[in-house]
């Protein structure tokens, strides 16, 4: 494998706002072809962040770099970047070659050439044939395509997505997520995505940077994420999780890594509460002193079972969390 390169740094970077309100000490660094996500909470920074590497925002300390050079004294149009933001911003006025072509004809690209370009673009996003359009005429998702064309033929290093897809509805989400990764690949590109999802964050990235309250909780591959959450905050924003209440500590542990079996043969005692079939397997839920746990077990073992019965739970891959630390 070939040794990676940093393509973006940001080294100690706080942007605050009048108000106090803003990103403090962030340090984060992106290999080139990564695909790195900021995820987390309504108003945790991460479009302060996406905006100052895009340079949208100034820094209020700290610094980033691009290549290792610093690029926070460059206004948004020096920086090798390109940024499609949540609203589309298409020019209404003008159909898709019009808005496409803007940013090349700027560059002083020849017209044959812009030409080429744009119906490549479009091909590879997934719209071809749809230069005589206007926005207006056109699906959420067409517009997001676009907006995408748009950034990519401008031949950015680094592209800045923030929440391209929220708008989106679920199944042309799935599909645009796909092909961003496609295009990604075929590129090489470097993007760096910003979303509040969390499956969209583990199905596109690379690695994802968690973050909560204008700070990064923490750092790592989906894998690492979901296998093992940094901090209570963390567990309980990705995937399913329940919080055991034992002895002072919080046990951490996904439905799927609890084995449910007869009573006195595992960890916790309990009595079935609920039992709900959800397709291929089945949920469980189980009263352990003032704990309500959920387990996922298969149907085969669900038949066995009865709302009432008393059983035991074996703990399986766990993180524990002293609630006084957080
Ligand atoms: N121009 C601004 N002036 C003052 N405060 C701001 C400004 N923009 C954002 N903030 C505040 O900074 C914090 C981070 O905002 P930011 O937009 O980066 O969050 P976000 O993670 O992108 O949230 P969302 O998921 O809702 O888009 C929030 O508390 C927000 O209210
Ligand atoms: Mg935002």
């Amino acid at each position: 494998m070939s040794e990676k390169k940093i393509m973006l740094e940001l080294k100690d970077m706080t942007k605050k706002y009048p108000n106090g309100d803003g990103v403090e000490h962030i340090g984060l660094q992106v290999n080139e072809g990564e695909i790195v996500t900021l995820l987390g909470p309504s108003g945790c920074g991460k479009s302060t962040i996406l905006r100052t590497v895009g340079g949208f925002l100034d820094v209020t300390s700290g610094d980033i770099e691009i290549n290792g050079r610093s690029i926070i004294h460059l206004p948004p149009e020096k920086r090798p970047t390109a940024m499609v933001f949540q609203s589309y911003n298409l020019w209404p006025h003008m159909n898709v070659y019009e808005n496409l072509a803007y940013g090349l004809k700027l560059r002083k690209m020849p017209a044959e050439e812009q030409k080429t370009r744009i119906t490549e673009m479009l091909d590879m996003v997934g719209i071809p044939g749809m230069e005589k359009k206007f926005p207006s005429q056109l699906s959420g998702g067409q517009q997001q395509r676009v907006a995408i064309a748009r950034s990519l033929l401008l031949k950015p290093e680094l592209l800045l997505l923030d929440e391209p897809f929220s708008a989106l509805d679920a199944k042309i989400r799935h599909q645009m997520r796909e092909e961003l990764k496609k295009i990604q690949q075929n590129l090489g590109i470097t993007v760096l995505f910003v979303t509040h999802d969390q499956e969209e964050a583990m199905a596109i990235s690379h690695r994802i940077v968690v973050m909560n309250k204008g700070k990064i909780d923490q750092i790592g591959s989906p894998a690492d994420i979901y296998d093992n959450p940094g901090t209570l905050h963390v567990a309980s924003f990705i995937g399913e999780m329940n919080f055991i209440e034992s002895e002072g500590k919080t046990i951490a542990i996904r439905p799927e890594d609890i084995t449910v079996l007869p009573e006195g043969q595992g960890d916790l005692e309990g009595e079935v509460r609920t039992i709900m079939l959800l397709g291929h397997y089945v949920v469980l839920t189980v009263q352990q002193e003032e704990n309500v746990i959920k387990c996922n077990i298969d149907r085969a073992q669900s038949e066995t079972l009865q709302v009432g019965d008393r059983v035991s739970l074996k703990l399986g891959k766990h993180t524990v969390f002293d609630r006084a630390q957080e």
